[in-house]
């Protein structure tokens, strides 16, 4: 079982080159096909070259791709649930021609890192939808990014990173899976539970994270995705500045925080597993899966893509062979009578339940209204409130 896994363990995948190979591709690079990176594979690369996403050593080859999209395994049969693509119009493939390398820049003309052509392929990207996300409905952020926005070839091959792309924000929390990994020896860590999110932090969310360390009997990450998250997200600033005042909140050299820039595909059970792979790869031994985890929201018909529970079932169903342990919960909700919070299956008949959704928040933000102390931590409003102004005292 993962509880006897030697903590922070398993190979980690470097993808960056020795600085003399650096400065040789770098020269090499000019005489390549280029590629000037979208947001999206911006971060994907950097989670390849990090070893985020530990076994991969490049984009995708179809001989991995299909098997992932179909069975959520790659060739040699290892659990990998994401396809992790590089999509290129046709004009640059034709370009590419025989050339067996491409450069791959920022958007400031960098080069970051080159890829060994293995593999150029015309993919199908409607039955990519439906085999991942379990729809074609546009509804769905990454189904309507698949067939709107994405570019029909695909490129797969290693990858040779000659430098991980830049950030000029929050660069002391950004850490790489080798860095985590260093740190919790550092600090004798050999447990650590991670807690995934994309939005701020309120009282819901300390608690669980705090039940989940007892439970666990670990110490806590909280490790948010700065890189894209679902569309009408609070912006990442917001959220960090927030981040880090809540720290004050949790006793003293228990947890830590570490931002991921990774590209979320809002892909429910998917998206719980394949996040799963990554924190184990940060150096974590257990990983929290709520309510609703990574869910993109509702369909066309209005009903949810996902059930609420549906991505903890897809990690329980690979938990012996996954090598970090998912600790499970409940939504976990205010009960009045008791003035604190619970998983709801614990909440007794009769009990008053108060909640406040993610739109109920924004709406109250918008119109200037009353956010309760029950629900969230005066600095977390002040925070929202400097940067999210209600309307009225919003200028033109
Ligand atoms: S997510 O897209 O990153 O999953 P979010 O930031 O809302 O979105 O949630 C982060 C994690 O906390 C997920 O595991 C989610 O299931 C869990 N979670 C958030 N709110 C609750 C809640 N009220 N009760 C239980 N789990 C929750
Ligand atoms: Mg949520």
């Amino acid at each position: 079982m993962s509880q006897l896994i030697a903590p922070h363990g398993g190979h980690l995948v470097d993808g960056l080159v020795s600085a003399d190979e650096a400065a040789r591709l770098k020269r090499l690079a000019g005489s390549l096909p280029s590629w000037d990176l979208t947001p999206r594979q911006l971060c994907d690369l950097e989670m390849l070259l990090t070893g985020a996403f530990s076994p991969l050593d490049g984009f995708m080859t179809r001989r991995d791709y299909e098997p992932v999209r179909d069975n959520l395994r790659l060739a040699d049969g290892n659990l990998w649930p994401m396809p992790i693509t590089l999509d290129v119009d046709q004009k640059f493939s034709d370009s590419i021609g025989d050339a067996r390398q491409i450069a791959l820049r920022d958007p400031e003309g960098v080069v970051l890192a080159i890829l060994d052509v293995e593999d150029r392929w015309e993919a199908d990207r409607a039955l990519e939808a439906q085999q991942v996300f379990g729809t074609t409905d546009r509804k769905h952020p990454s189904v309507s990014h698949l067939l709107e926005r994405s570019h029909p070839i695909y490129v797969g091959g290693k990858l040779h990173g000659l430098e991980l792309p830049r950030h000029y924000d929050f660069g002391h929390l950004r850490s790489t899976p080798a860095e985590l990994r260093a740190q919790f020896t550092k600090l004798g860590w050999t447990r650590v539970v991670a807690f995934q999110t994309r939005n701020p932090m309120h009282r819901a969310h300390v608690e669980l994270t705090f039940r989940a360390a007892q439970i666990a009997e670990a110490n806590l990450l909280i490790q948010p995705v700065v890189g894209l998250t679902k569309p009408g997200d609070i912006d990442h600033y917001t959220r960090v500045r927030c981040y880090e005042k809540l720290l004050r909140h949790y006793p003293e050299r228990t947890t830590t925080l570490a931002l991921l820039h990774l590209a979320m595909r809002m892909g429910g059970p998917r998206e719980a597993l394949w996040h799963a792979i990554i924190r184990k790869n940060h150096g974590c031994t257990h990983f929290i899966v709520g309510r609703d985890h990574a869910g993109p929201g509702n369909d066309s018909s209005g009903k949810p893509f996902y059930g609420p529970y549906d991505a903890q079932a897809l990690v329980a169903g690979h938990q012996a062979e996954l090598g970090i342990t998912m600790v499970p919960f409940q939504e976990m909700v205010y009960v009045q009578e008791r003035a604190q919070y619970m998983p709801a299956d614990e909440v007794k008949e009769g009990d008053s339940v108060l909640n406040i959704s993610g739109t109920e928040l924004r709406r109250r933000l918008q119109e200037g209204l009353d956010i309760p102390e029950w629900f969230t931590y005066p600095e977390v409003i002040e925070e929202l409130r400097r940067t999210h102004p209600a309307r009225h005292k919003q200028g033109f």
